[in-house]
């Protein structure tokens, strides 16, 4: 059971996170063409949010089957967990309430035809902030410091 719930974890790990890094780390630099060409980043501006937004969603199941597999190997209360925990959760708050809304901002501001620099600017420095988070997290899980069970 512990190697299903793990599989499924890791799996929406990789299909979830992993698109919604590669579009949103595309997203500012496509805002900041939106002059040179409006239509075009118009339209990827809108996709790649769509697939962020999207995808955000679909990450839930990471960290509910991520508690599900550490309960089935009691490991709730290590360190390694705790603290991997608590920077998926700062994740996620970053993407829920900086990286979204920053990016559905700059949205509606090129509906109106107007891209302010610092917007994209902002939500660059936001959307580093969440790279750097989760790939700490992936990081933490597979070295799990101070861990006794595993490589
Ligand atoms: C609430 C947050 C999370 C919890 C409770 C959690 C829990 C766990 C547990 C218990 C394991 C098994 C470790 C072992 O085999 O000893 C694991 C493995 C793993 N987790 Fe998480 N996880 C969380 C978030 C994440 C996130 C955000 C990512 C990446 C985006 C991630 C990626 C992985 C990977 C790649 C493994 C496999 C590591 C390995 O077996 O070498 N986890 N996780």
């Amino acid at each position: 059971m512990t190697k299903f719930l793990l599989a499924v974890h890791v799996l929406a790990a990789i299909v979830a996170v992993g698109p919604v890094t590669v579009a949103a780390s595309m997203f500012p630099p496509v805002a900041r063409k939106v002059l040179a060409e409006p239509e075009e980043s118009r339209h990827s501006l809108a996709l790649l949010h769509r697939i962020c937004r999207g995808y955000a969603l679909v990450g839930v199941v990471v960290p509910v089957f991520g508690l599900a597999t550490a309960k089935n190997m009691g490991v709730l209360g290590d360190t390694w967990l705790i603290v991997s925990i608590a920077l998926t959760t700062l994740a996620a708050v970053v993407l829920g309430a900086l990286v979204l809304p920053r990016q559905g901002a700059i949205l509606e501001a090129v509906e109106g035809g107007v891209v302010g620099e610092r917007a994209t600017v902002r939500l660059a420095m936001a959307t580093g902030v969440f790279n750097l988070l989760w790939a700490a997290v992936t990081v933490l899980m597979i070295v799990r410091p101070g861990s006794t069970t595993g490589a």
